[in-house]
Protein backbone atom coordinates (compact mmCIF):
# COMPACT_ATOMS: atom_id res chain seq x y z
CA UNK A 1 0.00 0.00 0.00
CA UNK A 2 1.38 3.20 -1.28
CA UNK A 3 2.38 5.28 2.07
CA UNK A 4 3.15 8.73 3.68
CA UNK A 5 4.63 9.48 6.83
CA UNK A 6 6.25 12.47 8.71
CA UNK A 7 8.31 13.24 11.93
CA UNK A 8 8.91 16.69 13.86
CA UNK A 9 12.02 18.40 14.51
CA UNK A 10 13.15 18.98 18.09
CA UNK A 11 15.10 22.01 20.31
CA UNK A 12 16.52 21.73 23.29
CA UNK A 13 15.18 24.55 25.94
CA UNK A 14 17.66 23.45 28.70
CA UNK A 15 20.45 20.87 29.23
CA UNK A 16 22.37 20.02 26.02
CA UNK A 17 25.60 18.65 26.58
CA UNK A 18 24.66 18.10 30.30
CA UNK A 19 22.40 15.45 29.32
CA UNK A 20 25.15 13.47 28.00
CA UNK A 21 26.39 13.60 31.66
CA UNK A 22 23.46 12.17 33.33
CA UNK A 23 21.81 15.81 34.00
CA UNK A 24 18.34 16.21 33.25
CA UNK A 25 17.32 18.40 29.86
CA UNK A 26 14.36 19.52 28.41
CA UNK A 27 12.96 19.54 24.62
CA UNK A 28 10.39 20.72 22.68
CA UNK A 29 9.18 19.36 19.75
CA UNK A 30 8.93 21.52 16.89
CA UNK A 31 5.61 20.39 15.14
CA UNK A 32 6.11 22.83 11.87
CA UNK A 33 9.40 21.82 11.24
CA UNK A 34 8.97 18.28 9.61
CA UNK A 35 10.96 15.23 7.57
CA UNK A 36 8.39 13.60 5.35
CA UNK A 37 9.32 9.76 3.41
CA UNK A 38 6.64 8.50 1.15
CA UNK A 39 6.72 5.06 -0.27
CA UNK A 40 5.36 4.21 -3.57
CA UNK A 41 4.33 1.07 -5.50
CA UNK A 42 6.69 0.79 -8.87
CA UNK A 43 8.46 -1.47 -11.50
CA UNK A 44 11.64 -2.27 -11.29
CA UNK A 45 14.24 -1.62 -8.57
CA UNK A 46 13.85 0.13 -5.30
CA UNK A 47 15.28 3.44 -5.36
CA UNK A 48 15.68 6.02 -2.78
CA UNK A 49 15.03 9.23 -4.23
CA UNK A 50 16.07 13.14 -1.86
CA UNK A 51 14.99 16.00 -4.07
CA UNK A 52 16.13 18.34 -1.70
CA UNK A 53 19.91 16.91 -1.82
CA UNK A 54 19.61 15.99 -5.53
CA UNK A 55 19.73 12.25 -4.82
CA UNK A 56 18.36 9.41 -6.66
CA UNK A 57 19.74 6.32 -5.60
CA UNK A 58 19.56 2.55 -6.35
CA UNK A 59 19.27 0.73 -3.00
CA UNK A 60 22.50 -2.11 -3.53
CA UNK A 61 22.40 -3.81 -0.45
CA UNK A 62 25.99 -4.86 -1.15
CA UNK A 63 27.11 -1.37 -1.17
CA UNK A 64 30.47 -1.22 0.88
CA UNK A 65 29.72 2.52 1.78
CA UNK A 66 26.25 3.04 1.43
CA UNK A 67 24.16 6.46 2.00
CA UNK A 68 23.29 7.05 5.34
CA UNK A 69 19.09 6.86 3.57
CA UNK A 70 20.66 3.93 2.08
CA UNK A 71 21.52 2.57 5.69
CA UNK A 72 18.20 3.53 7.05
CA UNK A 73 16.23 1.99 4.73
CA UNK A 74 17.90 -1.58 4.45
CA UNK A 75 17.82 -1.33 8.76
CA UNK A 76 14.21 -0.51 8.31
CA UNK A 77 13.44 -3.67 6.23
CA UNK A 78 15.67 -5.84 8.04
CA UNK A 79 13.56 -4.34 10.91
CA UNK A 80 10.37 -5.73 9.60
CA UNK A 81 11.86 -8.61 7.99
CA UNK A 82 10.94 -7.58 4.67
CA UNK A 83 13.09 -7.77 1.12
CA UNK A 84 13.42 -4.94 -1.16
CA UNK A 85 10.49 -3.87 -2.07
CA UNK A 86 9.29 -2.55 -6.07
CA UNK A 87 9.00 0.73 -4.60
CA UNK A 88 10.60 4.41 -4.76
CA UNK A 89 11.03 6.07 -1.30
CA UNK A 90 11.18 9.88 -1.54
CA UNK A 91 12.21 11.89 1.62
CA UNK A 92 12.18 15.34 1.65
CA UNK A 93 12.45 17.69 5.10
CA UNK A 94 11.92 21.06 6.19
CA UNK A 95 14.70 20.35 9.02
CA UNK A 96 17.93 22.36 8.25
CA UNK A 97 20.21 19.43 7.83
CA UNK A 98 23.89 19.33 10.59
CA UNK A 99 21.81 21.87 13.31
CA UNK A 100 20.90 19.67 16.47
CA UNK A 101 17.03 20.36 15.25
CA UNK A 102 16.99 16.57 15.26
CA UNK A 103 17.13 16.47 11.60
CA UNK A 104 18.45 12.84 11.26
CA UNK A 105 16.17 11.23 13.91
CA UNK A 106 13.51 13.07 12.16
CA UNK A 107 13.97 11.54 8.91
CA UNK A 108 14.72 8.18 10.62
CA UNK A 109 11.43 8.24 12.20
CA UNK A 110 9.45 9.30 8.65
CA UNK A 111 11.19 6.20 7.09
CA UNK A 112 10.26 4.06 9.37
CA UNK A 113 6.60 4.61 10.08
CA UNK A 114 6.28 5.25 6.23
CA UNK A 115 7.70 1.50 5.55
CA UNK A 116 5.41 0.03 8.39
CA UNK A 117 2.43 1.83 6.74
CA UNK A 118 3.52 0.25 3.31
CA UNK A 119 3.75 -3.36 4.64
CA UNK A 120 0.69 -2.52 6.73
CA UNK A 121 2.36 -2.83 9.91
CA UNK A 122 1.77 -1.18 13.26
CA UNK A 123 5.44 -1.65 15.07
CA UNK A 124 5.03 -0.06 19.00
CA UNK A 125 7.01 2.72 19.94
CA UNK A 126 9.37 1.45 21.66
CA UNK A 127 10.52 -0.85 18.35
CA UNK A 128 10.40 2.89 16.80
CA UNK A 129 12.41 4.57 19.44
CA UNK A 130 15.24 1.39 19.30
CA UNK A 131 14.96 1.88 15.67
CA UNK A 132 15.94 5.32 15.75
CA UNK A 133 18.36 5.06 18.17
CA UNK A 134 20.28 2.41 16.10
CA UNK A 135 20.40 4.84 13.43
CA UNK A 136 21.78 7.22 15.28
CA UNK A 137 24.15 5.69 17.02
CA UNK A 138 25.86 5.19 13.71
CA UNK A 139 25.86 8.30 12.68
CA UNK A 140 26.87 10.16 16.35
CA UNK A 141 28.73 8.31 18.64
CA UNK A 142 26.93 8.08 21.97
CA UNK A 143 23.61 9.58 21.44
CA UNK A 144 22.10 10.65 24.88
CA UNK A 145 18.11 9.73 23.09
CA UNK A 146 17.00 12.80 23.37
CA UNK A 147 16.04 13.45 20.14
CA UNK A 148 14.94 10.14 19.26
CA UNK A 149 12.57 10.47 22.48
CA UNK A 150 11.08 13.93 21.43
CA UNK A 151 11.01 12.90 17.92
CA UNK A 152 8.97 9.87 18.50
CA UNK A 153 6.54 11.03 20.87
CA UNK A 154 6.11 14.31 19.40
CA UNK A 155 5.75 15.83 22.88
CA UNK A 156 7.51 18.00 25.32
CA UNK A 157 9.95 15.92 27.89
CA UNK A 158 12.36 15.96 30.36
CA UNK A 159 15.07 13.80 30.28
CA UNK A 160 18.00 11.82 31.55
CA UNK A 161 20.11 9.60 30.25
CA UNK A 162 18.72 5.64 30.45
CA UNK A 163 15.39 6.65 32.17
CA UNK A 164 11.96 6.87 30.49
CA UNK A 165 10.91 10.66 29.35
CA UNK A 166 9.11 12.28 31.68
CA UNK A 167 6.38 14.52 29.41
CA UNK A 168 5.32 18.40 30.03
CA UNK A 169 2.19 19.55 29.33
CA UNK A 170 3.72 23.29 27.72
CA UNK A 171 1.83 26.44 28.09
CA UNK A 172 0.39 27.96 25.56
CA UNK A 173 0.87 31.47 24.08
CA UNK A 174 4.80 31.93 23.40
CA UNK A 175 7.13 31.37 20.32
CA UNK A 176 10.82 29.55 20.09
CA UNK A 177 12.68 32.04 17.07
CA UNK A 178 15.43 29.89 15.73
CA UNK A 179 18.60 31.70 13.64
CA UNK A 180 20.87 29.28 11.61
CA UNK A 181 24.46 30.62 12.38
CA UNK A 182 25.29 29.31 8.57
CA UNK A 183 27.89 27.36 10.34
CA UNK A 184 27.56 22.84 10.35
CA UNK A 185 29.35 21.47 13.42
CA UNK A 186 29.50 17.90 13.47
CA UNK A 187 27.97 16.34 16.94
CA UNK A 188 30.07 14.29 18.06
CA UNK A 189 33.16 16.45 17.70
CA UNK A 190 31.63 18.85 20.18
CA UNK A 191 31.09 16.01 22.23
CA UNK A 192 34.17 14.17 22.19
CA UNK A 193 36.12 18.02 22.67
CA UNK A 194 33.60 18.43 25.95
CA UNK A 195 34.45 14.51 26.72
CA UNK A 196 38.71 15.31 26.81
CA UNK A 197 38.40 19.18 28.68
CA UNK A 198 36.30 17.50 31.06
CA UNK A 199 38.64 14.24 31.66
CA UNK A 200 41.40 17.14 32.11
CA UNK A 201 39.41 19.08 35.27
CA UNK A 202 36.23 16.33 36.21
CA UNK A 203 35.46 18.66 39.20
CA UNK A 204 35.18 21.98 37.67
CA UNK A 205 33.02 20.12 34.69
CA UNK A 206 31.03 18.24 37.02
CA UNK A 207 29.82 21.58 38.90
CA UNK A 208 28.83 23.52 35.48
CA UNK A 209 26.98 20.32 34.90
CA UNK A 210 25.18 20.32 38.34
CA UNK A 211 24.72 23.92 37.92
CA UNK A 212 22.71 22.93 34.11
CA UNK A 213 20.85 19.88 35.86
CA UNK A 214 19.49 22.86 38.33
CA UNK A 215 18.49 25.40 35.77
CA UNK A 216 16.47 22.40 33.46
CA UNK A 217 14.63 21.92 37.00
CA UNK A 218 14.08 25.53 37.72
CA UNK A 219 12.89 25.83 34.01
CA UNK A 220 10.40 22.71 34.13
CA UNK A 221 9.06 24.51 37.19
CA UNK A 222 8.57 28.11 35.24
CA UNK A 223 6.48 26.40 32.49
CA UNK A 224 4.13 24.85 34.62
CA UNK A 225 3.60 28.12 35.91
CA UNK A 226 3.35 30.02 32.92
CA UNK A 227 6.12 32.21 34.00
CA UNK A 228 7.79 32.73 30.42
CA UNK A 229 9.88 35.48 31.46
CA UNK A 230 11.29 33.58 34.39
CA UNK A 231 12.19 30.57 31.98
CA UNK A 232 13.95 33.69 29.23
CA UNK A 233 16.20 34.37 32.12
CA UNK A 234 17.00 30.71 33.16
CA UNK A 235 17.64 30.11 29.73
CA UNK A 236 20.17 33.08 29.19
CA UNK A 237 21.84 31.64 32.17
CA UNK A 238 22.15 28.14 30.96
CA UNK A 239 23.62 30.17 28.00
CA UNK A 240 26.36 31.48 30.06
CA UNK A 241 27.29 27.98 31.27
CA UNK A 242 27.31 26.44 27.52
CA UNK A 243 29.89 29.38 26.97
CA UNK A 244 31.69 27.77 30.19
CA UNK A 245 31.60 24.76 29.00
CA UNK A 246 33.66 26.02 26.04
CA UNK A 247 30.91 24.98 23.54
CA UNK A 248 29.52 28.50 22.42
CA UNK A 249 31.11 30.45 19.75
CA UNK A 250 31.70 34.32 19.21
CA UNK A 251 28.93 34.04 16.57
CA UNK A 252 26.36 32.33 18.88
CA UNK A 253 26.70 35.04 21.46
CA UNK A 254 26.41 37.68 19.18
CA UNK A 255 22.85 35.97 18.15
CA UNK A 256 21.92 35.33 21.82
CA UNK A 257 22.17 39.01 22.30
CA UNK A 258 21.27 40.25 19.23
CA UNK A 259 17.64 38.61 20.08
CA UNK A 260 17.55 40.16 23.67
CA UNK A 261 18.51 43.60 22.51
CA UNK A 262 15.29 43.21 20.37
CA UNK A 263 13.25 41.75 22.96
CA UNK A 264 13.44 37.95 23.27
CA UNK A 265 12.84 37.07 27.04
CA UNK A 266 16.39 34.46 26.64
CA UNK A 267 18.03 32.94 24.13
CA UNK A 268 20.38 30.59 23.71
CA UNK A 269 22.66 28.00 21.04
CA UNK A 270 20.60 24.52 21.21
CA UNK A 271 22.25 21.02 20.30
CA UNK A 272 25.77 20.81 20.29
CA UNK A 273 26.89 24.29 19.95
CA UNK A 274 30.47 25.70 17.64
CA UNK A 275 27.50 26.73 15.19
CA UNK A 276 24.36 25.24 14.71
CA UNK A 277 21.48 26.99 15.74
CA UNK A 278 20.40 30.39 18.48
CA UNK A 279 16.69 30.26 19.61
CA UNK A 280 15.32 32.63 21.50
CA UNK A 281 12.15 32.77 23.87
CA UNK A 282 10.10 35.43 22.86
CA UNK A 283 5.81 36.61 24.42
CA UNK A 284 4.38 35.17 20.74
CA UNK A 285 3.42 38.88 19.43
CA UNK A 286 3.93 38.57 15.82
CA UNK A 287 5.34 42.06 15.80
CA UNK A 288 7.61 41.79 18.50
CA UNK A 289 8.77 38.37 16.55
CA UNK A 290 9.14 40.05 13.51
CA UNK A 291 11.93 42.73 15.12
CA UNK A 292 14.38 39.93 16.60
CA UNK A 293 13.78 38.18 13.07
CA UNK A 294 14.78 41.26 11.15
CA UNK A 295 17.49 42.10 13.95
CA UNK A 296 19.07 38.80 12.79
CA UNK A 297 18.39 39.17 8.80
CA UNK A 298 20.74 42.11 9.72
CA UNK A 299 23.20 40.27 11.25
CA UNK A 300 23.36 38.15 8.29
CA UNK A 301 21.20 35.48 9.36
CA UNK A 302 20.34 33.67 5.91
CA UNK A 303 17.75 31.16 7.66
CA UNK A 304 15.59 32.04 10.48
CA UNK A 305 12.16 30.01 11.65
CA UNK A 306 9.24 30.74 13.89
CA UNK A 307 7.53 28.14 15.91
CA UNK A 308 4.11 29.24 17.82
CA UNK A 309 3.45 27.26 21.13
C1 LIG B 1 23.23 17.41 20.41
O1 LIG B 1 22.09 17.85 19.66
C2 LIG B 1 22.91 17.37 21.87
C3 LIG B 1 24.01 16.83 22.79
O2 LIG B 1 23.51 16.97 24.12
C4 LIG B 1 24.35 15.41 22.48
C5 LIG B 1 23.25 14.43 22.86
O3 LIG B 1 22.32 14.74 23.61
O4 LIG B 1 23.37 13.26 22.40
C6 LIG B 1 25.25 17.68 22.67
Amino acid sequence: MDSLASACGKSFLCGEHAVVYGVPALAVPLPDLRAEAQVKSIIGPCRIMAPDLDLDLQVNPHDPDPHPLVTTVLSALGHFEQPLPDATITVSSQIPIGRGLGSGSAISAAIFRALAGFYGLEPAKAEELAFIHQIDTIYHGRPSGIDGAVVSHERALRFVRGEKPVFLDLPTGWSLLIADSGISSPTHLMVNGLRERYDQAPHRYDLLMTAIGALSRQVEIALKTDAMRIVGRLLNRNQALLNELGVSTPRIEELAQTARDAGALGAKLSGAGGGGVVIALTQGQPEQNQEILAAWQAKGVERSWSVDY
